[in-house]
């Protein structure tokens, strides 16, 4: 049987999510998840949700709550440090339905966070999404293999989609359709992907990181530390900064893949706002303000984040896509299914 959300408090008696555990794991890394955690929730509360999280993730919820009973199999894909997951269980909760959820991700230091907050719930499983190949190189494994055969009800996937390659999102779709019961349904959420549907009034979700980003390359200590590098490691370096915020996918990729695999498909919208303190919160966490780097990690790049944040934020506003508080994300939730069930 499942234990409620609000019993999480850490640590008295066994873990008994299964899966998954962190090992090892450094300062830095833990900061890391941590950091991300205290993006999503006030103080780390999870019972305080911040306002652009619920606003977004409780649409994903209602979308897929319909398909959810008790005993369904549940998988979240790109749990992060467990928003979406501690959501869904607070909702599932509250209905007395008790599920098997499958938390996937490949990152260790948001993933581990997960666990740390919901490690205590014998419901709750934890699959890390890469493995190492023997030739060193890792790799993600796929999700048949990762449920064993077993097929799921569910599928969530919120605020991931976006940071998927568009050369690997084809093969995604179709280990999600493999993975589905047939009347099972994939429900996601994203706010960073290009579409008709959003209004002029708004942004994308990341476009205020990415206009750091651009503002960041003309920063004068950044650039002298860069031209420091060789070439190759500069370049690589770069790369890897831009695929932190990466330039948005229309909803169209996602869309033809998901028809591909066989899912009929039904979009809805909505236009969620981001407070400045959120988007600051947000963007200096360390995974996220390595868009700053080579700066150095503490004072040196957050000061030039906030600087470059502010500036973003006005020209966002000056545009008609948030005001001195916040600014407008457009957000886009997608509900999928095989056959001609609904
Ligand atoms: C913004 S977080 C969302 C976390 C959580 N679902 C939530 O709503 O708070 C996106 C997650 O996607 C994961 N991710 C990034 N790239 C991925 C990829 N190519 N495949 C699978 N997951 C990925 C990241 O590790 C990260 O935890």
């Amino acid at each position: 049987m499942g234990m409620r959300i609000d019993n999480l408090s850490p640590a008295i008696g066994t873990v008994v999510a299964t899966g998954w555990e962190p090992s090892g794991l450094s300062d830095a890394e833990v900061w890391d998840g941590e950091a991300y955690h205290k993006a999503l929730y006030r103080d780390g509360d999870t019972n305080r949700p911040v306002k652009w999280h619920k606003n977004s993730v409780d649409k994903l919820i209602e979308i897929a709550s319909p398909h959810i009973d008790n005993e369904s199999l549940v998988v979240d894909y790109g749990s992060g440090t467990g928003g979406s997951a501690i959501e869904l269980l607070k909702s599932l909760d509250e209905r007395g339905v008790e599920v098997e959820l499958v938390l996937i991700d490949p990152l260790v230091s948001w993933f581990s966070k997960a666990r740390d907050l919901l490690g205590e719930r014998e419901d709750v499983h934890f699959e890390l999404s890469i493995e190492r190949e023997a030739s060193g190189r890792t790799s993600f494994r796929r999700l048949e293999d990762i449920l064993e055969g077993r097929k799921a009800d569910v599928i969530i996937s919120s605020s991931t989609l976006h940071l998927i390659p568009a050369k690997t999102i084809g093969d995604l779709a179709l280990q999600f359709a493999g993975s589905l019961k047939e009347d099972g349904a994939f429900v996601w959420d994203s706010g960073d992907l290009e579409s008709d549907l959003r209004p002029e009034s708004s942004a994308l979700l990341h476009d205020p990181y990415r206009a750091v980003r651009e503002l960041l390359r003309l920063d004068e200590i950044r650039s002298a530390r860069l031209s420091e590098m060789a070439d190759d490691e500069k370049d690589g370096h770069e790369r890897r900064l831009d695929r932190i915020f990466p330039t948005p996918l229309s909803i169209d990729v996602v869309l033809g893949a998901l028809r591909e695999a066989g899912f009929s498909s039904e979009i809805q919208d909505k236009v969620v706002s981001f407070s400045r303190e959120d988007a600051e919160n947000f963007v200096l966490v360390p995974r996220l303000a390595e868009i700053a780097s080579p700066l150095h990690l503490g004072e040196e790049r957050d000061d030039a984040i906030r600087g470059a944040l502010d500036s973003a934020l006005r020209s966002i506003a000056d545009e008609g896509r948030g005001n001195d508080e916040e600014y407008r994300s457009h957000w886009v939730f997608g509900r999928h299914w095989l056959n001609q069930s609904t």
